[in-house]
């Protein structure tokens, strides 16, 4: 799959008409984009720059680049609800998905961390990504093909509950663990097992509760460094002169993230000091 240079046949390309309206296709040599201003013919795309406008035959002129992952994830079909980009974002990045890591996510929903995840370890990196629900793994497999033009042979989707995962299944234990789900703290325990030692185990939660269950449990099995707890809000601007000010609207909440780094075995964490009062 290209990311850039100019379009070839099987690019996913994202057209903005004079509104804004954004349609999605995928090029093929001969094909035609049938529009309410008339046909687009796909052979006089193909070759173009992304950022190129191409004309329908009534003359109407749309806006031409390739779909962006996040543009496939806002628009893909859901089983199970997606982690937003915004929360991709700190994944990726507090979480330290490198190149070549092997990383176990769960559960896999819709693929849309799945495809994240597969972008950040590269070809020498591994994804293992375990879901319990056969109509939510081919949400997630056939969003992941389609993104990437095929089947990536570095990822590794799994219809299974993450707490029968073993050592066995994975080749060894992984990097990082990433749970996506109702009740990760009832599967701490596996992720320890499953876990490196210095491994980074993050979890996405809703809501009060399970954030206050994820991290009494972390904290009660004494395997892990004191976890952490975050929430990250976004907020767009609109940017027009005098009127420049915050959107008003925004996704204030989505979700809680957890991390915490798995201790080398047959260590207990340091007790947390605090600074004495004066
Ligand atoms: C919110 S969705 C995950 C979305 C996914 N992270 C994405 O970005 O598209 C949660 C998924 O976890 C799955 N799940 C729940 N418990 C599980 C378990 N024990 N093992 C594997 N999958 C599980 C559910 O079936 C559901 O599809």
């Amino acid at each position: 799959m290209a990311y850039s240079g100019p379009f070839q046949p099987g690019d996913r390309v994202q057209l903005t008409d004079a509104k804004r309206r954004h349609f999605t296709i995928v090029l093929t040599e001969g094909g035609v984009f049938h529009t309410h201003k008339g046909q687009i013919f796909h052979d006089d795309i193909i070759g173009l720059d992304e950022g190129s406008v191409v004309r329908s035959v009534q003359g109407s002129e749309f806006l031409l680049f390739r779909h962006l992952l996040v543009d496939h994830v806002l628009s893909m079909p859901r089983g199970a609800a997606v982690i937003y980009p915004k929360d991709a974002a700190q994944i990726l990045v507090e979480g330290d998905i490198f190149p070549g890591a092997r990383v176990l996510e769960a559960g896999a929903g819709s693929g849309a961390l799945s495809m994240s995840l597969l972008r950040a370890v590269g070809e020498k990196g591994e994804v293992f990504s375990y879901e319990i629900r056969k109509d939510h793994l081919e949400y997630a497999e056939n969003n992941v093909d389609e993104y990437f033009g095929g089947r990536p042979a570095n990822w590794h989707p799994r219809l299974g509950d993450f707490g029968e995962v073993t050592l066995e299944d994975l080749g060894g234990p992984v990097d990082r663990i990433i749970l996506d789900m109702v009740e990760p703290w009832h599967f701490m325990d596996t992720a320890r097992n499953l876990l490196i030692p210095g491994g980074v185990l993050m979890t996405y939660v809703a809501t009060v509760p399970q954030l206050m269950n994820t991290m009494e449990t972390i904290r009660g099995l004494k395997c892990f460094a004191e976890p952490r707890a975050w929430e990250s809000l976004v907020r767009d601007w609109r940017v027009e002169g005098l009127a420049t000010r915050p959107e008003h609207r925004m996704n204030a909440h989505t979700a809680f993230l957890v991390s915490a780094r798995r201790l080398a075995d047959g260590v207990t964490p340091p007790r947390p000091q605090r600074k004495a009062r004066r």
